[in-house]
């Protein structure tokens, strides 16, 4: 039964969670607050990777009397040990807390069900599940991660009215408005890295940082398996960011040194003599590197990869008013027919239609 009580204070765990956006990862957004007769007695943020968890700042930031006290946490309270910060659970019997409320269950192996078994044998009263729907939302890349040991993987695409990314290969178009770009710079925001083809580095030139808003700029992830990318190219010589270049081992060592005395991390990947990176290898190392989640940005070859593989989870289509009859297209649109649809906004004079990919791949158990 709807306890509406439990929803408000895990509600306030949500948004309280939400602050961590942009310094947590690859750790979950977590947020807490201890509750005793209708007030607060305390509240606690994860601020940042390697910080102290939610409930522990509750717990310690406060001098109040925590006996008979509930406290409400939006993830299940960690007991493991082998890590970076104490163990939550300990504090939280310790404590005198009498009732935990949590939305969802830590799908971390070494946490699983375990914290809320401690908790539960020390005799404390435990509910899960509150907001489930909306608990999972706000961890998906962290979710995603643990689950599928690669990343929440987001497609944006943009086209004109008629479905085009371009003009004509080769060329850049600028497609969409003011609006979309500050849409995009947010979005980039909350994405651990943004990820791009060769040949938009190219053409496009872009900086793929967060200009229009403030906050830290997203890694940058360049696939160039032949590192044919142009060095004077800004994401490798602005220091704006991380930047990231996937090339094959067959690539030209006098390139791969040229790449390698820049600024950037130049990984290899085994491949055929034809060069080609399997996308799967690329998106499993970046969890090496503390990635959870990527927004993918192009261009068509990119894309046309995560569509065929199915290796992604959501994708946001940018539509300007624009029709460009005999430009470079993408997809066709039976694609879209796999996605459920389940925002569309308009940005000025663009449309944001924003899909779930119902169907996306996970590659482990
Ligand atoms: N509207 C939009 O949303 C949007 C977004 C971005 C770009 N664009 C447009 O898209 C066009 C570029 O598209 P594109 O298809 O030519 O370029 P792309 O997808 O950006 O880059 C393709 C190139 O990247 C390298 N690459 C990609 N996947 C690889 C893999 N698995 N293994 C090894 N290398 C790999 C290859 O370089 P090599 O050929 O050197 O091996 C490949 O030719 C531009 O006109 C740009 O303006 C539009
Ligand atoms: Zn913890």
């Amino acid at each position: 039964m709807r306890n509406i009580i439990d929803e408000k204070y895990i509600r306030l765990c949500f948004q309280l969670a939400k602050k961590g956006e942009g310094f947590v990862s690859p750790n979950p957004f977590v947020g807490c607050v201890i509750v005793k007769e209708g007030k607060i007695l305390s509240a606690g943020i994860h601020e940042k990777y390697g910080a102290l968890h939610a409930e522990r700042n509750a717990i310690l930031n406060s001098t109040e009397d925590f006996f008979g006290a509930t406290l409400y946490c939006n993830l299940e309270p960690c007991m493991h040990t082998d890590k970076q910060t104490p163990p939550c659970v300990p504090l939280i019997i310790s404590s005198g807390i009498k009732r935990v409320v949590i939305s969802t269950v830590d799908v971390n192996p070494k946490v699983k069900g375990k914290g809320i078994q401690q908790l539960r044998e020390a005799g404390i009263d435990v509910t899960t599940s509150v907001l489930e729907d909306e608990g999972n939302e706000l961890n998906k890349f962290y979710f995603k991660t643990q689950k599928c040991g690669i990343p929440y993987i987001t497609l944006k695409i943009a086209t004109s009215k008629d479905g085009s990314i371009t003009e004509e290969e080769g060329k850049q178009t600028w497609l969409t408005g003011i609006e979309s770009k500050k849409f995009v710079h947010k979005l980039r925001f909350s994405y651990d890295a943004v990820l791009i083809g060769a040949n938009t580095v190219n053409i496009d030139n872009p900086q793929l940082t967060v200009r229009e808003v403030e906050g830290r700029n997203p890694k940058r992830i360049i696939i160039d398996g032949k590192l044919s990318s142009k060095l004077e190219s800004k994401v490798f010589n602005d220091s704006e960011a991380e930047t990231f270049v996937y090339c094959s081992d067959k690539a030209e060592s006098s390139l791969k040194k040229s790449f390698g005395e820049k600024n950037i991390r130049v990984i290899e990947v085994e491949t055929d003599y034809d060069m080609q990176i399997k996308l799967e290898d690329v998106i499993k190392n970046l969890v090496v590197h503390k990635i959870n989640s990527v927004l993918v940005e192009g261009g068509k070859h990119i894309f046309e990869q995560f569509f065929n593989s199915n290796l992604f989870d959501e994708l946001i289509h940018l539509q300007s008013p624009a029709i460009l009859k005999n430009g470079l297209r993408v997809v066709d649109t039976s694609i879209f027919s796999n996605l459920e649809l389940i925002k569309k906004i308009s940005l000025g004079s663009d449309f944001m239609l924003h899909y779930k990919n119902l169907r996306s791949k996970c590659l482990q158990a």
